[in-house]
């Protein structure tokens, strides 16, 4: 990662093309599953599609997605059951990130005004219901009990993690071990159960699913931390959510754990209030980037990630050869250096 600020909005950006070129590797899969998502998307209840619709339109990476359709395909599978479920996996992102935004109170997702700053927060919360059962009817039409297995335990964990979450925001004795944790469960369960389900309608021998899953799961912390660094980071642009949200809201990631570790009182009377007290003024964003710097917060995170995507290569060491497996080693590079 680099430091965003000095960045062009349009310009290329690091990493990036590991991401292109997984998703072209996929395109056609791609196109399946995204005529899927709209079609599956459709209710008589117009509110449905239209709220839907909004926060589909607005984009996003389509990540989890590819990494399915690319995990399928690495393990030789031909057919076509994964687009449908690779259209699972992304309405369980959507429906946590429906909720999340009207959890986080945030207004801006995908570039734009987020659904529950448009739409309000009731109908993004009963929209992101409707998604969530949607993807259980997805897995039933697809008949594996392996899969909803797989993924049913995901988005329970989802919501265990955003569960405990709460528990630590405001609170800045978290440790490193308890922020993990709710990383782990709220984004690196998805990712792990996203590409797991690749070897799983391949049909391939346990060892494939082990590899895949934890490829995803490191892959998954890695993600999240980068995440959290470019909450203090990003340029807000291209990151396309508010930058400083975390911080508003007390949310102690690993930059803000770092940081009060290393401070001295006076630091740590800052971020009492800030953070615990949430009593913020102006300037006190900028006073927080400044003392990650001072004591290596954010970079230590991103050296952090580096780690962790070390270990998602080397759990898919195994299956990494070939064009797929080679692009899905080549998107960790994607995931560290993101701005986006
Ligand atoms: C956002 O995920 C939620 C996190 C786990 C940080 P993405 O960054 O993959 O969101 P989209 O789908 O590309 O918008
Ligand atoms: C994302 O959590 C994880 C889920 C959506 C479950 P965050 O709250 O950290 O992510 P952003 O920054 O809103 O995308
Ligand atoms: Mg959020
Ligand atoms: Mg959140």
């Amino acid at each position: 990662m680099a430091v965003a600020s000095s960045l062009n909005p349009e310009g290329p950006q690091p990493g990036h093309n590991a991401l292109e070129a997984l998703t072209a590797l996929v395109a056609g899969d791609l196109e399946t599953c995204n005529r899927l998502i709209v079609e599956r998307m459709d209710s008589e209840v117009e509110l449905i599609p239209q709220l839907a619709g909004y926060i589909v339109a607005g984009g996003g990476k389509r990540l989890r997605p590819v990494l399915t359709l690319a995990s399928a395909r690495l393990c030789g599978y031909r057919g076509e059951r994964h687009a449908a479920l690779a259209a699972c996996v992304e309405f369980i992102h959507t429906a946590t990130l429906l909720h999340d935004d009207v959890v986080d109170e945030s207004d801006l997702r995908r570039g734009r005004a987020s659904a529950n700053a448009v739409f309000g927060n009731k109908p993004s919360v009963l929209v992101g219901d409707f998604l969530f059962s949607r993807a259980f009817q997805l897995m039933v039409e697809d008949g594996s009990l392996d899969v909803l297995r797989i993924l049913s335990n995901a988005s329970a964990v989802i919501a265990e993690g955003e569960v405990l979450q709460l528990a630590t925001t405001n609170d800045t004795a978290t440790t490193e071990d308890a922020y993990l944790r709710v990383i782990r469960a709220k984004t690196a369960e998805l990712f792990a159960a996203a590409c797991r389900i690749g070897a799983v309608v391949a049909d391939r021998p346990a060892a494939d699913e082990e590899a895949l899953t934890g490829y995803g799961l490191n892959l998954g912390i890695a993600f999240q931390l980068v995440d959290d660094v470019l909450d203090y980071s990003a340029l807000q642009a291209r990151l396309g959510k508010t930058v400083g949200d975390d911080f508003r809201e007390g949310k102690i990631t690993l930059p803000v754990v770092l940081a009060f570790e290393r401070a001295d009182e006076e630091e740590r009377r800052f971020w009492r209030r800030t953070m615990e007290e949430t009593d913020q003024r102006d300037g006190d964003l900028e006073h927080a980037i400044a003392l990650m710097q001072r004591h290596g917060a954010l970079t230590e995170t991103v050296e952090r990630a580096r780690g962790y995507a070390a270990r998602a290569r080397e759990a898919l060491a195994p299956l990494s050869h070939g064009p797929f497996g080679g692009a899905l080693l080549e998107v960790l590079d994607f995931v560290v250096d993101r701005e986006f």
